[in-house]
């Protein structure tokens, strides 16, 4: 007998959207910056804690960036890596598929492969230690232009077995997937797969765009689909996922309140729907308090969270016999009791 808060915790689970580069702790942005003498505009953790108060994806996205500017050394983006995997680990997630913003780096002059190197030996060593499994998701910022994106896809080339997927964030309205067509077909002629965020705070057609012109394997966030009952069935028959993030639809007022955000809806519909937790140093929660808080709010039943559990191995970019494998693990955990 358990309750279903310590069941959501002990379920088995993967993490299909997570910006590694928002997993900074505030405390291990002021130590790495310390080290790096690099001066940080906030005063003290709490200062900089005061900050995250955002009223769009914008807001956020100018702080996220300012973050990212203490990162300099190979040994900064293994830390950052590190610190993550322990706490995805401790939080019953088996698999991660992790993705980071080379051009927030390269664009500071810090070399493409210093950034690779880091997160792949904390990557590596999540294995070997904690065993955790990760997959590595380069994506690109569209609110910079094709041809920095273009050069971006190249220096990828280097790591090909390192990176699985390529994909699409940053500021979404008036960057349309369309922007990214040529590189993506690019990426896919390389071998790599693709996903993109869309329908954050962008409009329905933008998913569209990513599923027709992009040729996306999972559509991240995925919102706004809901505004389009034909694209909503397109979603359904192409078992195409979603990758939801409660708290940073929350944070980012892409949902005014948890009550009413529309992930019953979506699984009603027949979504292929996953929980993550996007950039959890700024949005108040990893994994497990996105589970919880939406599940309190929604007042999700355990089914519906075996569900949710499996769904995220079943949307992952793992072997099929893996999967099989966890989504069996998933099927054990399940017969226990809640009371
Ligand atoms: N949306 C778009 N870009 C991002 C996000 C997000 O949620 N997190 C980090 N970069
Ligand atoms: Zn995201």
């Amino acid at each position: 007998m358990t309750t279903l808060e310590d069941f959501i915790k002990g379920i088995p689970k993967a993490e299909l959207h997570l910006h590694i580069e928002g997993t900074l702790e505030p405390e291990l942005m002021f130590k790495i910056a310390r080290r790096n003498n690099i001066e940080i505009k906030y005063r003290s953790v709490e200062e900089l804690k005061k900050a995250y108060d955002f009223n769009n994806l914008q807001d956020f996205l100018d702080i996220y960036y300012e973050g990212t500017g203490v990162l300099i050394e190979e040994q900064d983006y293994y830390d950052m890596t590190w610190a993550y995997l322990e706490k995805a680990h401790s939080q019953n997630v088996l698999h991660a598929e992790i993705f980071f913003d080379p051009q927030a780096h390269t664009d500071r002059g810090i070399e493409f492969q210093t950034v690779v190197k880091g997160i792949h030996n904390a990557l590596q060593d999540g294995q070997n230690k904690l065993g955790i499994s990760t997959k590595l998701i380069m994506c690109f910022l569209r609110h910079l232009d094709e041809e920095a994106a273009m050069k971006t896809l190249e220096q990828a080339l280097n790591h090909k077995d390192l990176i699985t997927a390529v994909g699409l964030d940053s500021s979404e309205v008036g960057n349309p997937p369309s922007k990214f067509q040529r590189v993506f077909e690019r990426a896919g002629e390389e071998g790599f797969l693709t996903v993109a965020h869309a329908g954050e705070e962008g409009p329905a057609e933008y998913v569209w765009e990513a599923l027709d012109l992009l040729k996306v394997s999972r559509v991240d966030h995925g919102n706004h689909s809901l505004d389009d009952e034909k694209l909503v069935q397109e979603l359904v028959s192409r078992k195409m996922p979603l990758t939801v993030c409660p708290l940073s639809n929350l944070k980012l007022k892409v949902v005014n309140d948890l009550n009413n955000h529309p992930l019953r809806k979506m699984l009603e519909k027949g979504l292929l729907i996953t929980i993550n937790s996007d950039d959890p140093a700024y949005f108040g929660g990893y994994v497990n308090e996105n589970y919880l808080a939406i599940s309190d709010a929604l007042d999700l039943s355990k089914e519906e969270i075996v569900k949710l559990a499996r769904n995220s191995f079943t949307a992952s970019f793992l072997i099929e016999k893996t999967k099989q494998q966890m989504i069996e693990k998933v099927d054990k955990y399940s017969h226990m009791q809640i009371g």
